[in-house]
This record gives structure tokens, C-alpha cells and sequence, in this order.
């Protein structure tokens, strides 16, 4: 059989899962594997996607996404809506970066969508992260993660994932291992979405005599969301992580995050999870 075609897929608004999406290409171009990467926040993405994915390809997927509102976020969705059936063999690593809440049902979703879709699972993983939400705040949930250490363990992993392969096949997973949610969380996820989660955004503050009309949000909006017209105009596809407002330069969108803080810092105190970074091979 062709050696495998790793392609490293994610999308990152905040950077955390592209962090991690580097240690990953970084461990797999060390190895001597062939790598390509995806940036699902990029609206053009599909066209590159269908020139990496072609058919009788023989591929390993590491598919990367931050957790919104405890499932995987829209970008990473929609690519598991258009995925086509792989007709090679195809094995899929999944992992998620969570700002240190909850790393809510979006790993076990992806690895059963990634199934459902014809992948078996060689691994997966998910990694505590800085809350992308609290730019602003002198001490984010998640400050300093994903750190030096939380890196190291996702690269044994992918080290893992190459040794099963070079002998022959992972053992893999089943994506029921991933389903490691207490009762409490689950239940939340099946109550919360990020278009509900988009009613509890403080909403973003726009002063036109502050913007120069430069662009830097809508280049950046990894929702391909905001036009200028003159000024920024955002669509329903904005899905709130605020990557506009951390950007611009001149401080014309802007959004007060306090109230959001508090509650996050409930959610962590309800739920408690583990600051760990979970592995599964
Ligand atoms: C709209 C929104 C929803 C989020 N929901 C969650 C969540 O449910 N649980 C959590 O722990 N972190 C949550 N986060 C934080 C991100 O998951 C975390 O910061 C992630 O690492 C961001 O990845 P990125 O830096 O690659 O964008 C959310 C962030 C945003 C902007």
C-alpha cells in the first residue's frame, strides 16, 4: 500500500488549535511523513479540500477544532457535512481544544461523524486551552495552555498513531470512548448550541468614528461573515468568537466580556472538569 497522506485540518479563530495543529505537522514532517495542511477558518477552504481529498487516496485525517458551546465549532461542522465517503483507506485523529469550562460532547460528536463517514478512528485528543472569549481579562480560564508539557504528550500521541501504522495498522478506537461525559454535561449539550449561545454575547460595539475601514476584521473573520459597506456589516454566519474585535486596531469593535466571565467562571465552578489533556489510542 501507498504511504498514507497526512492532512493536518483545522480551524483555530484564536490560534490555540493551530498551535496544536503544528505540533502535529511538526512531529509528522519529522518523521519523514507527507503532510498537508487545512485551515477550515479560511472561507475558500473546499476548493483545496477536494484537490487533497481525491478519491483512492490513502489518508489519515487529524482534524482539529476549538469547543463553542460544547460541540465542534460551525467551520469544522460544515467540513464534516461535506467529507465525502473515502474510497482508500482512511484512518482520523480528532482533537479539540476547550477554554478550561467544559470540553463539553464536541470530541465524541466529531469522532462519530468521522465514522459515520467511513474513517476509522486511530486516536483523538483533547487539550485544555486559554479561553479565546477572555482576551481582555488580566487572568483568562485557561491562561498558559496549551503549555510546553500538554504539547509534548499530543506529539507522543501522534508518535503512536505513525508506530501503529508503520506496523501495519493502529489498533484504533471506537468513538464510544469518547463519550466520557458525566450525565450533567451531556445534558447541557443537548440543551445549548451556538446559535442559543449567541443570545447570552454581550453584542459588539461598533464606533464608526474610530474605524478606518482597513479590513483586518473581515480578512480575519473565519466565517467569511463581515463585508464592508462602507463600514463593517456582519451576517448571520458570525459565530461570536470575536476574532473581529480582538484585532482591530483601532479599537473600533469592541465588546465588554465581564458579565460573559462571571459566567463562565460558574460553568467551571459547576462542572468541575479536569484540567488534563486527554489522550485516546
Ligand atoms: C463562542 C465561544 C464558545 C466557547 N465555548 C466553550 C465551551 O463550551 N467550553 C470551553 O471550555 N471553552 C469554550 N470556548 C473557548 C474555546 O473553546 C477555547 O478558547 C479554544 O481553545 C479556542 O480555540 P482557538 O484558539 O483555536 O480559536 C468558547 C469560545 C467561544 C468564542
Amino acid at each position: 500500500m501507498n504511504a498514507p497522506q497526512h492532512i493536518v485540518a483545522y480551524c483555530s479563530p484564536a490560534g490555540s488549535t493551530a498551535e496544536l495543529a503544528e505540533v502535529i505537522e511538526q512531529e509528522l514532517t519529522g518523521h519523514k511523513a507527507a503532510v498537508s495542511t487545512l485551515n477550515l477558518g479560511n472561507p475558500g477552504w473546499e476548493g483545496r479540500a477536494r484537490e487533497l481529498i481525491a478519491p483512492g487516496v490513502n489518508l489519515v485525517l487529524w482534524l482539529g477544532s476549538p469547543v463553542y458551546a460544547l460541540h465542534p465549532v460551525p467551520p469544522v461542522e460544515a467540513f464534516l457535512g461535506w467529507l465525502p465517503d473515502p474510497t482508500g483507506r482512511a484512518l482520523a485523529v480528532p482533537f479539540v481544544t476547550w477554554g478550561s469550562v467544559t470540553s463539553g460532547t464536541a470530541l465524541w460528536e466529531m469522532g462519530r461523524a468521522l465514522e459515520a463517514n467511513g474513517f476509522q478512528l486511530a486516536g483523538a485528543a483533547a487539550v485544555p486551552a486559554r479561553h479565546s472569549s477572555l482576551w481582555q481579562s488580566e487572568q483568562p480560564l485557561g491562561a498558559g495552555r496549551p503549555d510546553a508539557t500538554d504539547k509534548t504528550e499530543l506529539a507522543g500521541l501522534v508518535r503512536r498513531v505513525l508506530s501503529g501504522l508503520s506496523n501495519g495498522a493502529p489498533s484504533g478506537i471506537s468513538s464510544e470512548v469518547l463519550d466520557y461525559q458525566p450525565e450533567t454535561v451531556k445534558e447541557f449539550a443537548r440543551e445549548l448550541d451556538i446559535e442559543k449561545a449567541k443570545q447570552n454575547h454581550p453584542g459588539y460595539r461598533f464606533d464608526q468614528d474610530l474605524c478606518t475601514q482597513c479590513g483586518i476584521c473581515r480578512d480575519n473573520c473565519p466565517a467569511g461573515a463581515i463585508s464592508l459597506d462602507p463600514f463593517p456589516v456582519r451576517d448571520e454566519n458570525c459565530f461570536v468568537c470575536n476574532t473581529c474585535a480582538s484585532l482591530c486596531p483601532e479599537g473600533a469593535m469592541s465588546l465588554d466580556t465581564s458579565g460573559m466571565e462571571k459566567r463562565l467562571r460558574g460553568l467551571q465552578e459547576r462542572f468541575r472538569e479536569e484540567q488534563t489533556v486527554r489522550l485516546f489510542s
